[in-house]
C-alpha cells in the first residue's frame, strides 16, 4: 500500500478509488472486441461479510460491507435478440439467442449459467429483455468467498434491464420496473435453479445495497435493513485469500442448509412456533438440544449464537459515536472478539473451516493490532477477514505471507479494501 495512506487523518483513511479505472477497461476491452462504443457499463461490487455467517438461510442476521471489487459488464443492445459475450478474465466466448436459450450441460461454459438464468428468469417474470453486445471483466477474486458469482448475477440483471429500456432517459423507468428486493431474490434463484447452491440472500443483497463506508445490517426474514456507519479509527478491514478452494464446497454447504432445516423439524415437537433457528433463545434450545442427533445439535448451536453475535455487534458499532475514545477502543475490541467467537464456531461446531483458513485467524491473532479475525462466505477455503490498527498493516502483511507460505507453500493474496457503494449503471457520456 502506499505509504501515506498510513499517514493520513484516520477518519479519511481509504485507498485511491479502483471503479472509475475498471469501467474505463471494461469500455476499452468492448470498443478492442466488438469495434463500436458499449451504451453503458453495470458494474456490481463483491463483499465481505464481518459477522453473521451461514445465518441467512436460516432466517437470521448478516452484516456484510460491499468491497471495492467488482464485476462489469459493458454492453449495447442488440436489435436481433442475439445475446454475444466474452468473458475477458477467462478468455472465453459464448453466443446464445433470447428465443432458444440453452439449457445447462456440458458445452455451456459455467459462467453462462448465470448470463442465460438471469436472462430466463427475467422472461419467464414478464420483464422485456433485449439482445446485447457484452464484455465481462472483474477483479472479484473468483471463487474465494467474495462473492464473485452474485456481482455476476446482480450486474447481469442490471445489464439486461438498463439494454431493454434503451436510452439513458428511461434510466428509472427500468430501475422502478423491478426493486431491489425483487432483483435480490431473481439472482438468489439463479444460483438455486441454475448452479445448484441453495444459497441466502445476503450476497445478491448486498451487491445491490452497498454505501461507501457503512455495512449493512439485514434481516434475512423480512429483508429489512439499516446501513450503520463502519467507523473503526484507525483500523482497516484486510482480506486474506487462502488461495485454496475445496471441491466439495457446494455439496457440503447444501448438507449445512439441509441439517439446520432437519434440526428445526425436530425441535418443532416441543417449540411448535418456531419455523426457522432464527426463533429459538439459546435458552430454549438448551432445554431440548439433547434431543437432536449430535451433528445436528452443534449446527443449530452455532447457528442460534451467531444471531446474538450479530446483534451484539452491530449494538457495539452503533453506540460507538457516544463514547469517549478509551471506550471506542473498548468497544472495537468487543467487536474483533464477536468475530474470533464466530470462526470458533465455524470451525468447530459447523465445521465449514479448514486447516489454511485456521492458520491465517491463527497468525493474525498473533499479531498486536489485529482486533478479530475469521474466515468469511460460505468457508471450505475462501477468505479470511481481518481488523488490523494502521501502525501494524505493514507487519501484518509481511507475517502473514511469510507463516502462511512458510506452512503452506502456498502464497497467500492480502486485500486491503474500500467499503464501496453497490451495483450502478455508468453510462457512456459518464466514461
Ligand atoms: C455464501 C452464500 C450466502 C451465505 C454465505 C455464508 O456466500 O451465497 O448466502 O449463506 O455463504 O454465510
Amino acid at each position: 500500500m502506499k505509504r501515506d495512506a498510513l499517514h493520513e487523518d484516520p477518519s479519511n483513511i481509504g485507498f485511491p478509488e479502483n471503479r472509475p479505472k475498471r469501467v474505463s477497461f471494461a469500455t476499452q476491452k468492448f470498443k478492442e472486441i466488438f469495434g463500436n462504443t458499449p451504451t453503458f457499463v453495470a458494474s456490481a461490487p463483491g463483499r465481505v461479510n464481518l459477522i453473521g455467517e451461514h445465518t441467512d438461510y436460516n432466517d437470521g442476521y448478516v452484516f456484510p460491507v460491499a468491497i471495492d471489487k467488482y464485476l462489469n459488464i459493458a454492453a449495447r443492445k442488440r436489435s436481433d435478440g442475439r445475446v454475444r459475450l466474452h468473458a475477458l478474465d477467462v478468455n472465453d466466448s459464448y453466443e446464445f439467442c433470447l428465443d432458444t436459450l440453452p439449457s445447462i450441460h456440458q458445452d455451456t461454459p459455467a459462467w453462462s449459467h448465470y448470463l442465460f438464468g438471469v436472462a430466463s428468469l427475467l422472461q419467464t417474470s414478464g420483464k422485456k429483455v433485449s439482445g446485447i453486445d457484452a464484455v465481462i471483466t472483474g477483479d472479484v477474486p473468483i471463487g474465494a468467498g467474495l462473492s464473485s458469482s452474485a456481482a455476476l448475477s446482480v450486474s447481469t440483471a442490471l445489464t439486461f434491464l438498463t439494454a431493454s429500456s434503451a436510452s439513458r432517459t428511461s434510466e428509472s423507468a427500468s430501475q422502478s420496473e423491478i426493486n431491489n428486493k425483487e432483483l435480490a431474490a431473481l439472482c438468489q434463484r439463479v444460483e438455486h435453479e441454475f448452479v445448484g447452491v441453495n444459497c441466502g440472500i445476503m450476497d445478491q443483497t448486498i451487491s445491490l445495497l452497498g454505501r461507501e463506508n457503512q455495512a449493512l445490517f439485514l434481516d434475512c426474514r423480512s429483508l429489512e435493513h439499516k446501513h450503520v456507519p463502519l467507523n473503526l479509527a484507525a483500523h482497516y478491514i484486510a482480506i486474506c485469500n487462502t488461495k485454496v478452494k475445496r471441491e466439495l464446497a457446494a455439496s457440503e454447504y447444501n448438507k449445512r442448509r439441509a441439517e439446520c432445516e432437519r434440526g428445526v423439524a425436530i425441535l418443532q415437537q416441543w417449540l411448535p412456533d418456531i419455523s426457522s433457528l432464527r426463533d429459538i433463545t439459546l435458552t430454549d434450545f438448551k432445554k431440548h438440544e439433547e434431543e437432536l442427533p449430535a451433528l445436528t445439535q452443534k449446527r443449530c448451536r452455532y447457528v442460534i449464537e451467531e444471531n446474538t453475535r450479530v446483534l451484539d455487534a452491530v449494538a457495539v458499532l452503533k453506540t460507538r459515536h457516544l463514547q469517549t475514545s478509551e471506550e471506542t477502543e473498548e468497544s472495537l475490541i468487543q467487536f474483533g472478539r464477536l468475530m474470533n467467537a464466530s470462526h470458533n464456531g465455524l470451525r468447530d461446531d459447523y465445521e465449514v473451516s479448514c486447516s489454511e483458513l485456521d492458520l491465517l485467524t491463527d497468525i493474525a491473532r498473533n499479531i498486536t493490532g489485529v482486533i478479530g479475525s475469521r474466515m468469511t462466505g460460505a468457508g471450505f477455503g475462501g477468505c479470511t477477514v481481518n481488523i488490523v490498527h494502521r501502525d501494524v498493516l505493514e507487519t501484518f502483511q509481511t507475517l502473514v505471507k511469510a507463516e502462511y507460505h512458510k506452512h503452506t507453500g502456498i502464497e497467500p493474496e492480502i486485500y486491503l479494501c474500500n467499503v464501496s457503494d453497490g451495483a450502478q449503471v455508468f453510462w457512456n457520456s459518464d466514461f
